[in-house]
């Protein structure tokens, strides 16, 4: 235990938590309507060669005429040279950034918050449970383990969303399925066409998957992120299913302002989702007040 806990707290150190290094924008992709993933390098060559972060951890990006805005990292520390982040159109910032293109310059700090237990859950079995622009996070997780397969049991990867259209890096998605060392299952909320049905294996909630996945619930640790209405729902399924709660990890997203525990924009209880989190074990989930 000591052992394991010593390897949680060896995260990598940002080259510089508090600056906000010039990141220029080198491609931009359309995924699904109003979501669009953005790749950036850094100016400073050193930054560059220097960024590394825990799949799970977030991001501080400015936006010029913006602002700044918290955002997952979706690329894997384990793929260097590019940092990766998908981005849903909802508001003025994120409008701004996709009017952007490539060779257009923002800044980004961080990475902060602390990450999935990737060290813990080597040599163990691990579930991927993700719901819409949840799979942003766990994709930086899913490359990182497939990238270290070795070090992995079993790998599930569960991915449900509203239908086709909406299924965000769909080519990769389908790559993996055709994978013989991980096992993925897909749903979607309702076929409503012939692509629909193509694609997933189910129709219905994400929930219902849990119960196919054939994995020994006890050698596993589940990595969910979706929108947080759905955390209960999962977990208690999990729960059922015999998974234990201190091996099911969810990531929550708060306002925030400085994402570095200053400012108690994203104060949760006693404690801060930029530092706390934004990865929490699902007990906390159920026992802190207004968590989910
Ligand atoms: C740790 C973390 C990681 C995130 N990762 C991603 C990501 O990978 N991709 C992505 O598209 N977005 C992500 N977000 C959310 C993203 O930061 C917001 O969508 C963005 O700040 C909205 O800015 P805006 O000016 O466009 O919209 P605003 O005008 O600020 O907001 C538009 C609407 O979204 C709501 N909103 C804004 N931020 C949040 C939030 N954090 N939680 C709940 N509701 C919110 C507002 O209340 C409002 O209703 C993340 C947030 C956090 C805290
Ligand atoms: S965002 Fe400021 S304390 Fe968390």
């Amino acid at each position: 235990m000591k052992k394991s806990l010593e390897k949680l707290l060896t995260k990598p150190l940002p080259v510089n938590p508090f600056k906000p290094e010039k990141a220029l924008i080198t491609d931009v992709e359309d995924l699904a309507p109003d979501h669009k993933k953005f790749s950036f390098v850094f100016l400073d060559e050193k930054v560059n060669e220097e960024w590394n972060h825990i799949p799970g951890q977030f991001v501080m990006l400015t936006v010029p005429k913006g602002g700044e805005i918290p955002i997952s990292i979706c690329s894997s520390p384990t793929r260097r040279g590019t940092v990766e982040l998908t981005v849903r159109k909802v508001g003025r910032k994120t409008e701004v950034l996709h009017k952007m293109q490539p060779g257009d310059l923002v800044a980004i700090r961080g990475p902060y918050g602390n990450g999935f237990p990737v060290e813990i859950m080597e040599g163990h079995n691990v579930l991927i449970i993700a719901g819409g622009l949840g799979i942003a996070p766990l994709r930086s997780l899913i490359w990182y383990i497939l990238d270290k397969r070795h070090l992995y049991k079993d790998v599930y990867i569960l991915y449900g969303t509203r239908n086709y259209e909406s299924v965000l890096y769909k080519d990769e998605l389908r790559r993996l399925k055709e994978r013989k060392d991980i096992k993925c299952l897909y749903i979607l909320d309702k076929f409503e066409n012939e692509e629909d049905r193509k694609w997933a294996d189910r129709e219905g909630l994400l929930t219902a998957l849990i119960p196919e996945v054939s994995l020994d619930p006890k050698e596993t640790y589940v990595a969910v992120c979706g929108p947080p209405v759905a955390y209960k729902f999962i977990g208690k399924e999990l729960i059922k299913n015999g998974y234990p709660e201190s091996q099911v990890f969810v990531s929550l997203e708060r306002k925030m302002e400085c994402g570095i525990g200053k400012c108690g924009h994203c104060q949760i209880g006693y404690k801060f989702a930029c530092v706390d989190g934004p990865i929490f074990p699902l007990w906390d989930t159920k026992n802190l007040p207004e968590m989910i």
